[in-house]
């Protein structure tokens, strides 16, 4: 089994990439998840990482709550894709659950310092926030991560919340920075892939027909966060971006990518938090992240259900 920390901001599509998660705990050791600030504010993101551990009957597994702001910028949100509670579609009770003691940043850094060096993989699916705090306390902790693996960016596809920048970026750049900056290992699954990974109406049936609580959970949610992205991009389907991570941490053989140098705009108010990837190799920058372009869309889904389908 791997050892993982999720980073997260609950949001639907966080939701499937951590119930993906929970329905393998034959490759996944989850250490914890960390919520943050990004879809919504940060008390929301906590108490859905909540129920979401109760939909799957894993309480044991600890919340903290992270950050609730970004590092410099004031929060920038998007009730506008996942609803009021970011989690609209499917109505699940409130938690009976609560977080644990202790800021998330502390927890991240404990828990990468009590654990051997290059064993945990950080699985970041929000703003990069907690990180970028993390780093900036502990700098020691980067080289002991095994890797971190993210959903955010973009460089053929441009971005989603700006014409130039991807939300999770773009909502802390300057958290972002560091992390690319950071040694740490880093594979971006940036939109380039999670474009193409999109919830189909007969993809959507496939979770909702599974028969449990979870898959017509996963159904109702990607309903919803469906309506606002069809009508965006004009697509049959609506891009599936965080359980990109969690299926690349299972299946990495779904996917391509390559060793890129990548930079984060942090000034220019057109283009900040803007993933600048030398994907040619044109600067001789040094490589600091795989950059994933590509996957197989039908390979994905099939995980994906195939996992929901072993939960509650
Ligand atoms: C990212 O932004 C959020 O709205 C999603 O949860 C995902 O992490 C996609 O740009
Ligand atoms: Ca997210």
């Amino acid at each position: 089994t791997q050892k993982v920390i999720f980073d997260t901001d609950p949001g639907q599509d966080d939701a499937v990439a951590i119930l993906t998660a929970l329905a393998s705990p034959e490759e996944l050791d989850i250490l914890g998840i960390v919520t943050v600030a990004g879809n919504i504010p940060l008390s929301l993101t906590t108490k859905n990482a909540l129920k979401l551990l109760e939909l799957a009957g894993r309480p044991e597994i600890p919340v903290h709550a992270g950050c609730e702001r970004p590092m410099l910028r004031p929060l920038v949100t998007a009730e506008h894709v996942h609803g009021q509670t970011g989690l609209d579609g499917p109505d699940l009770p409130e938690p009976t659950l609560t977080a644990r003691e202790g800021h998330g940043v502390d927890f991240l850094i404990e828990t990468i310092r009590a654990h051997p060096a290059g064993t945990i993989r950080l699985m970041a699916l929000g703003p990069l926030t907690n990180l970028g705090v993390a780093f900036t306390k502990a700098p020691d902790i980067a080289a002991r991560l095994k890797d971190i693996v993210l959903m955010g960016g973009g460089c053929f596809e441009c971005g989603n919340i700006t014409p130039a920048a991807e939300f999770n970026i773009y909502v802390d750049p300057e958290a972002a920075a560091i992390v690319f900056a950071s040694g740490a290992a880093i594979t971006v699954l940036p939109l380039d892939v999670t474009h193409f990974m999109r919830s189909t109406r007969a993809r959507i049936a496939g979770f909702g027909d599974l028969g449990n609580s979870s898959g017509a959970a996963v159904a109702a949610m990607l309903n919803f966060s469906e309506r606002f992205d069809v009508e965006k991009y004009g697509w049959e389907g609506a891009p599936l971006h965080d359980p990109c991570v969690t299926a690349f941490v299972l299946r990495p053989d779904i996917f391509t990518a390559r060793p890129v140098n990548v930079e984060v705009e942090t000034g220019s108010l057109l283009t900040r938090g803007m993933t600048v990837c030398d994907y040619w190799g044109v600067t001789g920058r040094p490589q600091n992240a795989h950059w994933v372009r590509s996957g197989d869309s039908d390979a994905y889904f099939a995980l994906l259900t195939e996992r929901i389908a072993r939960l509650l």
